[in-house]
């Protein structure tokens, strides 16, 4: 039998979620997931919060006995100072957070974030040891134009040092498609595969031993409806999950999916 990526389910809270939200979606979830409440047994799948910065530390506590990592949507370029606003890696690796969500396209389109800057924020992030989850994917226009492939790759060739810095089994990629994201309108299961083949290809031809390792997820609209279209292809490895993992009963659905 051959062994490939663990397979991860990521949430992606956004700016959305209050105090009282977070904690009665852990409540909730303890019922749908006991599993995952129990640290003596070794679930199947990876499962991950990230939620908005000032609810790490209480999302901390409130998932202190669980199977369920903790993670962030982005970082700061810098590893601390005066610079106003910005949260460093070094903070949430105090906070406890496995992983850091970098590169989104809402952080790529709405705040301008750069390849250079994506590129310092995971270096960032490999110094205080946290697991980058880069985003990447194409726009509707570019997808219509047949360069989907072309320029998603491209986006991971812009990173290709700083990806090999990070060590094979500390690294996630999303395929997020920008124009499924939030939209209701979810990748077809088949060019998702194809898109995810052609990322695990690219590990393959770029970063040897990689592409056993690093887990492709797919974001994009998913939900309990579609996601098993996604979960039985090849090359994805789980999902990143936005509107459906803000109620703990669709994430848990979701979750559930993948280890059928
Ligand atoms: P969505 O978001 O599931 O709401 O489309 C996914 C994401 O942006 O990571």
């Amino acid at each position: 039998m051959t062994t490939g990526p663990t397979p991860l389910i990521a949430a992606n809270w956004k700016s959305n979620q209050y105090w009282e939200g977070c904690v009665e979606f852990i409540n909730e979830l303890k019922e749908l997931l006991p599993e995952q409440f129990d640290l003596g047994h070794e679930p199947p799948v990876d499962v991950l919060i990230c939620p908005p910065f000032p609810y790490i530390p209480l999302m901390g506590m409130l998932l202190e006995e669980a199977t369920i990592y903790l993670g962030a949507q982005d970082v700061s370029r810098f590893d601390g100072g005066a610079y106003t606003g910005d949260v460093s890696a070094a903070m949430l690796a105090d906070l406890e957070c496995d992983y850091c969500i970098v590169g989104h396209s809402e952080r790529r389109n709405v705040f301008s974030d750069t390849d250079e800057l994506i590129a310092q924020k995971i270096l960032q992030l490999i110094e205080q040891e946290l697991v980058p989850i880069l985003c990447v994917g194409e726009s509707l226009e570019t997808r219509d134009t047949g360069q989907a492939v072309d320029f998603t790759l491209g986006q991971l060739s812009a990173l290709k040092t700083e990806l090999g810095r990070c060590e094979a089994d500390r690294l996630v990629i999303a395929y997020e498609p920008l124009w499924a994201i939030g939209t209701g309108r979810n990748a077809e299961p088949a060019d998702a595969q194809e898109m995810c083949a052609a990322i695990r290809d690219w590990l393959r031809d770029n970063l040897r031993g990689y592409e056993k390792t690093v887990p492709i997820l797919y974001g994009g609209s998913v939900k309990p409806e579609n996601a098993a279209a996604y979960f039985c292809q090849t090359d994805i490895d789980g999902a990143l999950v936005g509107g459906a993992s803000l109620k703990a009963n669709l994430f848990a659905q979701l979750v559930r999916l993948y280890k059928v």
